[in-house]
């Protein structure tokens, strides 16, 4: 039979359910979409001038769709969107485990299963259940498991839905998608989900595969990610200690077809909610499936990570304690253009900074100071103070660190810098944006990753 939605639920208003559904609804206005969420702040965030997450272009999406054919209500209120729903996306976080088996690298789908409860709870008729949150191979099996539960008559069909967004060009990236996978067992429910994003994206971008290669598709797509700048992060160490400089190399993998230009950036290491907790996961399913090797390959990637942060932390450290100890932060979010600070490089580099007994004058432009600062280190809160104006944060510093490549880091003032840092300060430049002449020229030493000092 052929199923066509028109009414859409989403549980989870987060970074992903919120652009999402942003976007579909954008797209698809003849389709009525509820986005439903525990967070009642979070919800009265989306129906407010300030939105919870700042994605460039989200504001416009929301202003035509809000109140049109989109809207955010709390989870309490939500039992009738799901019952009138013909597609349940499931968008909320899937976090590493932290007790019982796996702790530490498993994902944890109590959040998930709990959505599922819900479903089956409130479902009406035929309703089709679509994972949009990252899950672990075979995860759809425990969604089936409880939707069987549904005391109601409702019925069921699953599909794996995974997003590839990026934070900070979310919106270009759904309305342009290099893909769209849907992984399913039923096609004509495949077929009703490929019928929504047919309004705008391409056919030939709408991969469909079985349920099991598209929640295997998602981790993997996101391994090979952060292994490629581990990858670079590792050549960018010889880099620095032979003289080559790690932006030529990379211009130079890059320009080989079968290599490809992206994804080559040295930096301080990866951050962001989910490359690490995605590798863990699949470390943990390797080993679950008495894959030593592969999960040692894995667990290598995210090792590098950790070491390249510790190790562009400890050279700062180090210059800063010969001299005054104060260190001055530039960039607090993973990446540029969002607000999310999730597994920032800069909360390890931060930590280990404050461990050395080093003091710390932070600055973002876009994330919340207060925030950041209840994720650093407890016992280290006497150790730190926020500044929206770099210049602020400059004061008296012995070491300018560049955590985040935000574009105002690109075209600083280096001569006002100069004036008001100490005597013998040293930029450490982790994201390859400053420009070493321009800054030298204004008496301010720069040491970028992959490169080195300045000479
Ligand atoms: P998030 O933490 O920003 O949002 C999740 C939301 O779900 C929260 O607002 C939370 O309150 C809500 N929630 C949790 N349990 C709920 C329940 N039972 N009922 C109602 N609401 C509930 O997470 P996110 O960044 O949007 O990520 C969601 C999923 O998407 C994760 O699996 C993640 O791996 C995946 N993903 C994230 C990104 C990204 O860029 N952030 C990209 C692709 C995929
Ligand atoms: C990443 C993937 O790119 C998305 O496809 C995926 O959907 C998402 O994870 C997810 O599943 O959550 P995101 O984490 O938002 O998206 O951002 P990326 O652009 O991938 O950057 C991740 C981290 O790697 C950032 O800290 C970034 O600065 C760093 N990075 C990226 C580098 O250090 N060098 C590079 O060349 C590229």
């Amino acid at each position: 039979m052929k199923r066509r939605i028109l009414n859409i639920a989403c549980i989870g208003a987060g970074y992903v359910g919120g652009p999402t559904m942003a976007v579909i609804a954008d797209r698809c206005p003849h389709v009525s979409v509820t986005v439903i969420d525990l967070n009642e702040a979070r919800v009265a965030a989306w129906n407010s001038e300030a939105l919870p997450v700042y994605e460039p272009g989200l504001d416009e999406v929301i202003r035509r769709t809000r109140g049109r054919n989109l809207r955010f209500i709390p989870q309490r209120e939500g039992a009738a969107a799901v019952a009138a729903a013909d597609a349940v996306f499931i968008s909320v976080n899937t976090p590493t485990k932290t007790q019982g088996p796996g702790a530490g690298k498993a994902s944890d789908l109590g959040y998930v299963e709990a959505c599922a409860r819900y479903i089956a709870e409130h479902a009406q008729g035929h309703t089709i259940v679509i994972e949009k949150s990252t899950m672990p191979v075979r995860a759809a099996d425990t969604i089936k498991r409880i939707l069987a539960t549904s005391p109601g008559v409702g019925t069921f069909d699953v599909l794996s839905n995974p997003e590839f967004l990026a934070e900070g060009t979310a919106i270009r990236d759904l309305e342009k998608p290099d893909r769209v996978l849907i992984g399913g067992e039923t096609p004509a429910a495949v077929d009703a989900l490929a019928e929504v994003y047919a309004h705008w994206v391409p056919d030939q971008a709408i991969l469909r595969t079985g349920l099991w290669s598209a929640e295997l598709s998602k981790l993997a797509a996101n391994a090979f990610l952060a292994q490629r700048v581990s990858s670079i992060n590792a050549i960018s160490a010889l880099c620095e200690v032979t003289g080559a400089q790690v932006e030529e190399v990379a211009k130079v993998l890059g320009t080989d077809t079968r290599i490809g230009p992206k994804f080559l950036k040295a930096s301080v290491g990866y951050g962001g909610s989910c490359f690490k907790k995605d590798l863990l996961s699949l470390v943990y399913l390797c080993e679950f499936y008495g894959l030593t090797e592969p999960a040692a390959y894995w667990q290598s990637v995210q090792d590098l990570n950790e070491w390249q942060k510790r190790r562009f932390a400890q050279m700062a450290a180090t210059h800063a304690k010969k001299h005054g100890g104060v260190v001055a932060v530039l960039g607090l979010a993973f990446k540029k253009n969002t607000n999310d600070f999730r597994e920032s490089p800069a909360i390890d580099i931060c930590n280990h900074l404050l461990a050395e007994g080093v003091r710390l004058r932070l600055q973002d432009e876009r994330v919340d100071a207060k925030a950041f600062g209840e994720v650093l280190v407890d016992e280290y809160k006497a150790g730190f103070s926020f500044f929206r104006e770099v210049t602020e944060a400059a004061q008296g510093a012995d070491a300018i660190l560049v955590l985040t490549e935000w574009d105002q880091y690109t075209k600083l003032d280096w001569r006002k810098l100069s004036t008001v840092a100490a005597a013998g300060v040293m930029i450490f430049d982790g994201r390859t944006v400053v420009d070493p002449v321009a800054a030298g020229a204004a008496g301010l030493p720069v040491f970028t990753v992959g490169i080195g000092a300045a000479k």
